[in-house]
């Protein structure tokens, strides 16, 4: 069962859309189920998001989840975005069912595929982030695993 938090999300979704220009863009695919994630993130000249929206051909969960992330990342820092992880986003949602897990990995790591591209796009580096994944296969949702 979902959630009264993760329903609402995925009913009224939060910064669905795209920005013109943004500051960087990622898209995954979640390889397990062929859902596909795009993240778009305005950054302004002092490291701020300043706003974030994102598409989605995904399941209700990755909605929710993406949904909640770019609530956490808004008007954060880039080293702040990098601390909302799926687990974090999870967490604000209530829980998802174990089976759904995967689907809020496509959030996070579109999170930082976007940062990648931003970083990539003003040469610079980003610390604790490493070239992100554009494709979430099966069995990788231990987060510890290095990539
Ligand atoms: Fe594909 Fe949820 S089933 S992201």
């Amino acid at each position: 069962m979902y959630s009264e938090k993760v329903m609402d999300h995925f009913q009224n979704p939060r910064n669905v859309g795209e920005i013109e220009n943004a500051s960087g863009v990622g898209t995954v695919g979640n390889a397990k189920c062929g859902d596909i994630m795009r993240m778009y993130l305005d950054i302004d000249d002092n490291g701020i998001i300043r706003d974030v929206k994102f598409k989605t051909f995904g399941c209700g969960a990755a909605v929710a989840t993406s949904s909640m992330a770019t609530e956490l990342v808004k008007g954060k820092s880039i080293q702040e975005a990098l601390q909302v992880t799926n687990k974090a986003v999870m967490e604000a949602l209530d829980g998802l069912p174990p089976v759904k897990v995967h689907c809020s990995l496509l959030a996070e790591e579109a999170i930082h595929a976007a940062l990648w591209d931003y970083a990539q796009k003003n040469s610079i580096k980003i610390e604790g982030l490493s070239k992100p994944k554009s494709d979430i296969h099966e069995g990788e949702e231990d987060e510890s695993e290095e990539y």
